[in-house]
This record gives structure tokens, sequence and C-alpha cells, in this order.
């Protein structure tokens, strides 16, 4: 009998930017599911990788001076070292570049256009390059896009249209009749919802930019990037081949709340149009927030995962994320709740059980696994507090990978309880030999258990116990485990989370590398100011002041956590700090490299941005030649900024 199939997927991402906490947290998922059901003994195929063409790849990539593919490749490479650093067991990566995936594009195409299901026309209407996506007025916030807060841009342009309204009955039908298609269950009314207004057929292709895949036959239209992108879930698996034929259809795709529309009803829908079996379920998750806050480039609170990996490791993140958050819901991540979860949850109740049970049996056995003895009640009970596999997996295919985890560590905390009510350091004998053995048996379920939440050390448990990682069939008590037992050493790193004192500013010395009068505004000048690490744009109301040759490369103070904001129809993104002395008002200069740090006393610089209302209650201004905020001395590189303003000049 060939094994039952599992085929599960992430959305790719697009590689205009570094991975952030949030996409982290669909791999993740992703990979709990992949490994659970390899633990159920199924042929698991697990795919992700990156969506690269686009009208916002090409933008980005052009105003870095790089063509679309040097970008790209450059990028990718954060994607594909977060799954290594998260352990991420993915079995194939595609990229959209791939000749592989571009030549089932151009088929697909070809195949729904030759069925009459994509026609040519003109699309006029709104799009926003940000989600690539079209929109009609009443999709908008405010006249704005609502995930990004931009004014879409109109487009007109001659177009191929996929008639996806013909398939809305079918669609309707397909989700009413299968309750399993779209998790959450609010996510499913939301779809059937909006699928209650008629479907408007689709624009696939555009013609205003370059990068993305002919249309084959009519090459000055590119196909439009969802529909490439969407495609990657079968050109990623070979299609039309053996591997295709083996495990679509899907059994899950893993998507943000902001794209279950693309996946439920344009993929569905695209599927419908090229015969091909509809996918098995969409499980659309909810958005990760940082410390309570959105995450944002402006706001400066975007989580690298990567250096998170390095700072911690792949399974406190995994745990926390997974533990923590609800699935299909919102949630929120923050380094001081990974640091407890951490030490209580895996170093603790976890790590202690292992320790305390090997340094037992190095000091009893010389770490051989002791014989089995008679089995009495309080064994029993213990065997009983094994979570049921039947229950744990139920919980999987309702997507509440918390509650399992939940369920595992209470099982986990009584296997500690049974070492402090038996006493093992007491006993002797066969009943010592018993106590161990019994522990040494659930610490090798625990660590079958565990695998899919945090597998790197599930890894080494086993290897620690000298026992073969199982299966969930594995998963029971028996009396025949042979081995030696690793040598007591902890399991996991404790962390410690030191909430850090930081100064509400972050300021830096920056070169003014070009000035220029404010054509709209006759105080105002736009300074381009290099900070090393990029180059500011920053509107100053210096004009009065100052002339250009008078700003021209100085060295200044930046504040560059200011929100920003447009001056005039300029984002000015930070502030040239400023000494007020009667009516003297000119730019604090120092003698610095551009991008040098400037710190406030002991305080670390802030990494969120903050608004000018919060930067106005501070006392800055000169005393005894240095500059002092809030009483704390300005430096930069551990020496005082000198300053030759008279006192009580003022700086803003
Ligand atoms: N390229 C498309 C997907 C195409 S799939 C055929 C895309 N890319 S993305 O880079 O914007 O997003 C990738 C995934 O990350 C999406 O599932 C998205 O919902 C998810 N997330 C983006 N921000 C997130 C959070 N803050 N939290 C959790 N997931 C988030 O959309």
């Amino acid at each position: 009998m060939p094994k039952e199939t599992y085929y599960i997927t992430t959305a790719i991402a697009y590689p205009n930017a570094k991975p952030h906490i949030g996409y982290a947290y669909e791999l993740i998922m992703a990979d709990f599911l992949a490994r659970w059901n390899s633990l159920l003994g199924k042929d698991v195929f697990f795919l992700t990788g990156t969506d690269e063409h686009g009208q916002k790849i090409e933008n980005t990539a052009k105003k870095e001076g790089k063509t679309p593919k040097q970008f790209v490749d450059e990028y990718v490479t954060y994607f594909q070292e977060l799954c290594k650093n998260l352990n991420i067991a993915n079995n194939n990566f595609i990229r959209t570049t791939e000749k592989r995936h571009t030549k089932t594009c151009q088929e697909i195409f070809k195949k729904v256009q030759d069925k009459g299901l994509i026609y040519k026309g003109t699309y006029e209407g709104l799009y926003c390059t940000g989600c690539e996506a079209f929109y009609t007025e009443k999709d908008l916030k405010e006249g704005k896009c609502p995930n990004h807060l931009k004014v879409p841009e109109l487009l007109k342009e001659e177009s191929y249209f996929f008639k996806m309204s013909v398939f809305q009955e079918q669609l309707i039908k397909h989700i009413e009749n299968h309750p399993n298609f779209i998790f959450p269950e609010s996510r499913r009314k939301e779809i059937l919802n909006r699928l209650q207004e008629p479907l408007k057929d689709l624009s696939v292709s555009r013609t205003s930019f370059k990068w993305g895949i002919p249309v084959l036959g009519d090459t000055k239209h590119v196909i439009y990037v969802w529909f490439d992108a969407l495609l990657n879930y079968i050109s990623g698996i070979g299609y039309p081949g053996k591997k295709f034929q083996k495990y679509w259809p899907a059994n899950c795709h893993v998507v943000g709340k902001d794209i279950a529309w693309f996946h439920t009803v344009i993929w569905q829908t695209m599927l419908m149009a090229a015969d091909i079996e509809l996918s098995k379920t969409v499980y659309s998750h909810g958005f990760l927030t940082v410390d309570g806050q959105k995450m944002s480039k402006t706001l400066g609170n975007v989580i690298d995962p990567i250096e998170i990996c390095d700072k911690y490791n792949a399974d406190s993140i995994r745990y926390v994320l997974l533990r923590d958050v609800v699935p299909g819901e919102d949630g929120d991540f923050s380094e001081k709740n990974l640091v407890n979860r951490n030490n209580a949850d895996l170093a603790d109740a976890l790590g202690n059980l292992l320790q305390r049970t090997s340094t037992l049996i190095h000091k009893n056995f010389n770490g051989s696994i002791p014989v089995c003895g008679k089995l009495i009640s309080k064994e029993k009970e213990l065997e009983s507090a094994i979570p049921e596999i039947a229950e744990l997996n139920n919980l999987v295919e309702q997507y509440q990978w918390n509650k399992l985890i939940e369920l595992v560590w209470q099982y986990i905390h009584q296997c500690n309880k049974y070492v402090n009510d038996t006493q093992p350091w007491t006993l002797e004998g066969e009943r010592l030999a018993t106590v161990l053995y019994t522990l040494i048996e659930h610490l090798r379920i625990i660590s079958i258990l565990v695998w899919p939440i945090i597998p790197e050390s599930a890894e080494k448990l086993a290897e620690k116990l000298g026992q073969p990682l199982g299966k969930l069939k594995d998963a029971k008590f028996k009396k025949s485990t042979r081995g030696i037992v690793a040598a007591p050493e902890p399991l996991f790193k404790k962390f410690e989370y030191a909430e850090e004192e930081k100064s509400l500013l972050n300021i830096k010395a920056g070169k003014i590398i070009s000035a220029q009068k404010h054509p709209e505004a006759d105080k105002l000048y736009i300074l381009l100011v290099d900070i090393e690490t990029e180059k500011r744009t920053i509107v100053s109301g210096l004009r009065d002041y100052c002339t250009e040759q008078d700003l021209l490369d100085k060295t200044i103070l930046l504040l560059v956590n200011l929100t920003p904001a447009k001056i005039r129809g300029i984002e000015s993104q930070g502030m040239v700090l400023t000494y007020e002395h009667g009516s003297v008002i000119k730019p604090v200069e120092i003698n610095a490299k551009p991008g040098e740090q400037i710190t406030i006393g002991e305080l670390k610089p802030q990494t969120k941005n903050i608004l000018f209302s919060e930067f106005e209650k501070l006392k800055l201004q000169v005393q005894n030649n240095n500059l002092i905020c809030d009483g704390k001395i300005l430096q930069i590189n551990g020496k005082p900024i000198h300053t030759d303003m008279p006192n009580g000049t003022k700086i803003r």
C-alpha cells in the first residue's frame, strides 16, 4: 500500500526586503503541520519559496540601482537562510523566476485562454502596488488601500481578463459543501459573505512594466503577478508530472489573512478553469504584532527573525509562537515572553526532567537504562497521563496546536510531579530501577511528541536517551527499552531578559550632501543627509538663517527616529538639530563620521519612532559647554560633544 500523502505549502514571500518575524511565524506553523503529519507516518511534501515578479519588485530594485534579477537574487538568500536557521523541513524551495515555473505559468495561461476563459480587453481602475492588487472604490478606506494606507494608482491599459465570474456559483457550493475547505470558521464566513456580491472578471496581464512572465504570443503583456505566483503550488511539484500526480491536491495552504481571498477564490477558480482538482484546505492565520504594536518600517520596530535566532535559538522562537499565538487570530511577539517561556517551560520543566533522570542513572547504573521491575499504581497513573494521540491529532486537524502543546506540557509537569512523589534519590534496588526506567520511557515518548514543535531539542533528547526518534505509533509505554543514557548536560540554555533603558531619541551624525530650495515653500530647504547606512531626505526650516553653501558638506546632528511626515508634499525623514540662542539659529555641527551614533548618558538609543510632540517635551540645551538632554550628557564615542554656545542655548 502506498503511504498516504500530505502536501503542505506556505505563501511565497516577496523578496523585496529581509523577512520579518510574521513570515517566520508562517513558516513555523507550516513546519509544525509537516512534521506532525510525517510523525503520523504520511509521505509529506512541504513547499515554500519566493514570489519574485511584479511592479513592486521592479520599482524597489530600481530604487536600489539594481536589475530586478540582481535584486531578488540578493534578497532570496535571506529567505533561504531563515528556513535553515528555523529548522524548516521544506522539501523544495521554488523561485518564480525559475524556468520550471515560468513554463508552467505560460502553459496554464494558454490552456485557460484556449478554453475561452481568458479574453482581451481594457482595464480601467485602481491598483495598489504594495498589495499588487486591483481595488474598487468600495474596497478603499478614505480613498486609500486598507493595507498600505496609500492612494492606489489609476490604471488604464490593455489587459487580458480571466472569466472568474463564471465560477462563482460553483465556488460558493464548494465552500458550503466542504466545511474544512477554509480555516478558521470566521474566515470562511467572511469569504462566503464577500461572495454574495457578484464576482468580477480579473485582469491577469499588464503592459506598463516588464518584470514578469510574458504571455505566449503577445509578449508586450506580462502575466499578472498573482496569477503567476499562485501557480507555484503546482509548478513546485513538477506539474503535470509524476510528483504532481502523487501529491496534488494540496492538503493545506498556510497563508496570512490578508491573502485568504487570493487563495480561496482566485486560486480555486483558476484551478477550475484549468481542470485541476481544488486544494483541500486553505488555513489562514492572523498577523503578529511586536510588543503590542503593528510592525512597520516607519515605526522602526520590524523584528528580523534571523537576528532573533542568533540571539536565542530556533526552538525557543518556535515554541513561544506556536504556544502563545491563538491560531487564526492576531498575536503578539515579545522577547520578554520568549525568555520567560524558554526558561520556565523548556529549561525548567523539560530540561530538568532529563537532567534529574540522567544524573540518577549515571550515579546508580553507570548510565545504563535499568531493567523495569514491577509497576505499581504510581506508574499506572503516569501512564494514563500520556496524551491520547487521537485527541492530539484531532486538535491538529482543527489547527489548534496551542491546545496540543498545553496537553503535552501538562504531561511533562506530571512527569516532574512523579519524580517529586517517588523521590528516587531515597530509593534503591528494583524500585529505584523501575522509577528511573519509567522516567526514561516517558522522556522517550516526550521526544516524539515535541518533535514538531522543537525539533532540534527533540532530536537531541532522543540522542541523549540513546534512542532513535520514533513515530507517533511508538509514543506508548513499553517495558523493553534498552540503551545507554548520555552524561547529564543541560538540554536547554536559560536566557536573561533585561529591560534596557532607552532614551527617547536616536541621534546620529549626518553629512549634508545636497541642499536645495523647496520649490513650494520659501522658508524650507530640502536636504539629503548621509548617515552611512542610508541617505535621508530632510525638509528643514533653515532657509531664513543659512545659505545652501553654509549647509553643504557639513556634518550635523540628525534626529533619525522622528516619525516621517510630509511637509509641503515632500516626506521628511528626520530633523536636523539646531541651536537657538536669541536671534541665532544654526545647525549643531560636529566633528564625526556620517552614521556615528550619539548616546545620551548611559541610555541605549531608541529603536522606535517618536512623534514631534514627544520630542518637544524633552529639555535639550547647552550647559557648561556640553549638550544636555534631561540632565544627561550627549556623547559620541564615549566622549561628551563640546560646544562654545552659551549656557541655556536651546537645541531643537
Ligand atoms: N507574495 C505574496 C504571496 C503569494 S502566495 C502565492 C505575499 N507576500 S508577502 O511577502 O507580502 O507575505 C508573505 C506571507 O507573510 C503572507 O502569508 C502574509 O500574510 C504573511 N505576513 C505578512 N505580514 C505578517 C505579519 N505581521 N504576521 C504574520 N504574517 C504576516 O503576500
